[in-house]
């Protein structure tokens, strides 16, 4: 059994670039052909071996906590019917998970949702998950389990990355660091949204980290960095000067569902697997 127990999923943000839809409705709750955003997370999460979900919520954003709960008038109505079974897997979810939550009360930067979501963790190693990047790996473990069984091995905090086309840094972390074994990078040198010029390479943090629990004192003492915002780059970027941030390659592909673009082809994807 893994010592990672936990993760955590940041959830405030408005989700501006998806306006209309997500005025009244959390950008988490798009769904995927038929299955919202979160519920992708939440079960990579549970794959992981991972049964406490704690999400980290913002105003306007209730429909996740009804999401995972029981909807009895919705669950009678459709019982005995061909309908039931859509709701299956879901109810597995409610029935092995715990879901607990918290408020950012302002957006202070993804380093700050981890500190609030903080208080929901405790002091253990914790996965953390961008629902937004979308994650597929039909070859085996999901990305999160890959970095949980990479975690019992390094022990420390963990960053999954990719190669991106150098012209898009502006848009990642981005990573700098030797490879010690086939796609995993010691990291030396962390940097939020580089201009490209500036990167320090085209590998690119994407939303999936396992965190050790000095992170919480280290951004409480990282200054806000780039945007104005409290960066969980730049905490990392302390852990990373004594060694301690792995970047893993990961094997699968990954979406970036925070765009229109990247929503549309993780929609097309997704509906061509159901189909085969
Ligand atoms: C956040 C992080 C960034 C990371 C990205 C992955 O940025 O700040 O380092 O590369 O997630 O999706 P955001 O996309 O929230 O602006």
């Amino acid at each position: 059994m893994s010592v990672i127990k936990k993760c955590l999923f940041p959830a405030a943000g408005y989700g501006t670039r998806f306006l209309p839809a997500t005025k009244a409705m959390p950008k988490e709750m798009l769904p995927i052909v038929t299955k919202p955003l979160i519920q992708y997370g939440v079960e990579e999460a549970m794959d992981a071996g991972i049964t406490g979900m704690a999400i980290v919520t913002g105003r306007g954003k209730r429909a996740l906590e009804d999401h995972f709960d029981i909807s009895y008038e919705l669950e009678h109505q459709i019982e005995g019917s061909s309908k039931e079974a859509l709701l299956d897997e879901t109810r597995r979810i409610i029935d092995k998970c715990t879901f607990s939550y918290t408020r950012q009360v302002e957006m202070k930067g993804l380093g700050h949702a981890i500190l609030v979501g903080g208080n929901l963790i405790g002091h253990e190693p914790f996965a953390v998950i961008l629902a937004d990047d979308y994650c597929v790996n039909n070859d085996g473990d999901s990305v999160l389990k890959q970095m949980v069984k990479l975690y019992d091995k390094y022990q420390c905090s963990i960053v999954a990355i990719e190669e991106v086309p150098q012209d898009e840094t502006y848009k990642y972390g981005v990573i700098e660091g030797v490879e010690e074994e086939d796609g995993i990078y010691r990291i030396s040198n962390m940097v939020e949204k580089p201009a490209p010029e500036d990167a320090p390479s085209n590998l690119a943090v994407i939303g999936r980290y396992i965190l050790t629990p000095d992170i919480y004192e280290i951004i409480e003492n990282t200054p806000p960095g780039k945007n104005g915002e409290m960066q969980i780059t730049d905490a990392l970027l302390t852990q990373a000067k004594s060694g301690k941030v792995i970047g893993y390659k990961f094997k699968g592909r990954r979406f970036d569902c925070g765009s229109v673009d990247g929503f549309i082809e993780a929609t097309n994807f997704t509906y061509q697997q159901t189909k085969s």
